[in-house]
């Protein structure tokens, strides 16, 4: 049985086979390949994209899906995560999709061994299907070049999974990784890191910028992000005309991450990561479910 807690769980192999199964997929629909497949989606944590794209990966290979609301739930009567989750495993499901605070959550679920666990996001600790949607999406603007690029990513860091996830994967995968933000966002870290993008601008080939993780701070970091748009909204102004690849995992602030005029500019590619994770997404269903 074979999980995704993290994308040190694939092989090199295994993630050049998603790469391929990901634009086989988006070139030409696929048959039904997961018609007798039911997957439970357990979303503790809320969530527009990553949800709605797995559920449209798993329809459009045939699964069914089922969501349980955990606001719903009987969790709100006091029953643990791992009852929970042992009752959903008795209706015989062939995996389940799961979201949490807890960066350990998705790990203690695989470790019970009882169906595949696909981490849909944990804490601020790993987010692997993003992770490989974003490299599908570089991989097809830059092709195999893509080993050697400079990614800057950009934002709040610490808190975001999007970041480690990423980071963990795309320096694998041969790429070089800075990370630009303010003291407070900055984890610790041997990666270069710089306190402004204008400090490195000029040898980047893509920037990820990312949301400000409100939810996760403790206590407010900044009182005013229009002081902190100042230095880190990506504007046209800030870009030029760069030939640079602008990526965000969403929920984009508008105009503190990125401002209005940059999401319309063709170098932004928010909209085509969304349609990428479908296809990421499915080629991940397919490998768990059918492959291994
Ligand atoms: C992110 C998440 O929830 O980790 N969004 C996503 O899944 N695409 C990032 C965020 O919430 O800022």
């Amino acid at each position: 049985m074979q999980h995704l807690v993290d994308t040190n769980d694939f092989t090199d192999q295994q993630i050049q086979d998603l790469l391929r199964d990901a634009k086989a997929f988006k070139k030409q629909t696929p048959p039904k390949l997961l018609h007798d497949k039911l997957l439970i989606t357990l979303f503790f944590e809320a969530s527009t994209r990553t949800r709605s794209s797995f559920e449209v990966a798993a329809k459009r290979l045939g699964a069914s899906v089922v969501h349980l609301d955990p606001s719903r739930s009987s969790a709100k009567k006091g029953e643990s995560l791992e009852d929970t989750f042992t009752n959903l495993c008795a209706m015989e499901p062939d995996g389940i999709i799961v979201r949490h605070h807890l960066n350990q959550t998705p790990q203690d679920l695989a470790n019970m061994h009882t169906t595949p666990i696909i981490n849909a996001g944990a804490g601020n600790y790993a987010h692997p299907t993003q992770a490989l949607l974003d490299l599908f999406t570089m991989v097809e603007y830059f092709g195999t070049q893509v080993r050697g690029k400079t990614i800057a990513i950009i934002g709040d860091i610490v808190n975001s999974r999007v970041a480690s996830s990423g980071i963990r994967l795309l320096t694998r995968m041969g790429m070089h990784v800075v990370l630009v933000a303010p003291p407070q966002f900055m984890p610790e870290t041997s990666l270069p890191q710089y306190k402004t993008l204008e400090e490195v601008i000029d040898s980047v080939d893509v920037i990820m910028s990312l949301r400000a993780q409100l939810e996760r701070h403790e206590k407010e970091i900044f009182e005013d992000y229009d002081d902190y748009a100042q230095q880190y909204c990506i504007t046209p102004e800030r870009i030029g005309e760069r030939n640079i690849l602008l990526l965000h995992p969403g929920p984009v602030m508008r105009n503190i991450d990125i401002s209005d005029a940059m999401l319309d500019d063709p170098r932004c590619r928010v909209l085509t990561q969304v349609k990428n994770g479908v296809f990421m997404r499915m080629a991940i269903l397919k490998l768990l479910l059918l492959d291994s």
